[in-house]
């Protein structure tokens, strides 16, 4: 199983862990794409689902699919949000937001009954901060003053993408953070998010009910304590 097909059977999956009808959260990068077609699919066969995106960019896919789509406003009552994760720590805390998505999908998160990841086994790691930096979506007022604090935390790099600053889809910046691997990722977000300008952290702690974990050993269903 390469890893495009393990994505795929991750997104699959998830498919069963959803109710009859109902409000879906619909995550971003290239595994939640995945499942976005395959509720696409739902869809056309008739199950009343409607869906909150988390980024523009699955807005669009849901939307060329036909998938009915609530607005950005909220509040929303969210049954299960299906999204994809970059790092995912024995005690399936996430790191998320490669894509640049991860503030308004933990808005979304928050605002679900029930969350679920789906990433293939390259995602694992013991800690947080093995593999990822933790993304960072900070206002550009002030953002070199904003990256300045940061650097007590760890070396933070702005985000680009062709020459230019990367731009997310509310109008702020990146920075990754690279960091020692993270024992109390708790802690550090919530000291992260004590700084002015910083928007949102790519931690997601104690945010997942279960992590779907597609591998060469098949499907491994991972629950939260
Ligand atoms: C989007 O900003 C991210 O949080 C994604 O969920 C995460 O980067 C996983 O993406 P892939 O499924 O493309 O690996």
């Amino acid at each position: 199983m390469d890893q495009r097909q393990a994505k795929q059977a991750a997104a699959r999956a998830a498919i069963d862990l959803l109710p009859e009808s109902g409000t879906l959260g619909l995550g971003s990068g290239s595994t939640a794409k995945l499942f976005i077609d395959a509720v696409g699919e739902l869809v056309k066969q008739g199950r009343r689902f409607d869906a909150v995106p988390t980024s523009d960019q699955s807005r669009a896919q849901a939307a060329a699919l036909g998938i009915p789509l609530l607005d950005d406003i909220g509040p929303w009552e969210i049954a299960v949000c299906v999204d994809g994760a970059d790092e995912v720590s024995q005690g399936l805390d996430l790191i998320k937001g490669g894509g640049g998505a991860h503030a308004r999908e933990k808005i979304v998160n928050a605002a679900s009954r029930r969350n679920v990841i789906i990433v293939d086994e390259s995602k694992l790691s013991q800690k947080l901060g093995e593999k990822w930096p933790i993304p960072l979506e900070i206002l550009p007022f002030g953002r070199e003053a904003t990256a300045r604090a940061l650097e007590k935390f760890g070396q933070p790099v702005l985000r680009a993408k062709d020459g230019a600053p990367w731009i997310t889809d509310s109008g702020n910046y990146l920075y990754d953070l690279a960091v020692s691997p993270i024992d109390e990722p708790g802690q550090l977000d919530r000291e992260l998010r004590q700084i002015p300008g910083l928007v949102e952290t790519g931690l997601f702690v104690g945010r997942a009910d279960t992590v779907i974990v597609a591998g060469e050993a098949g499907i491994r269903q991972l629950r939260a304590e």
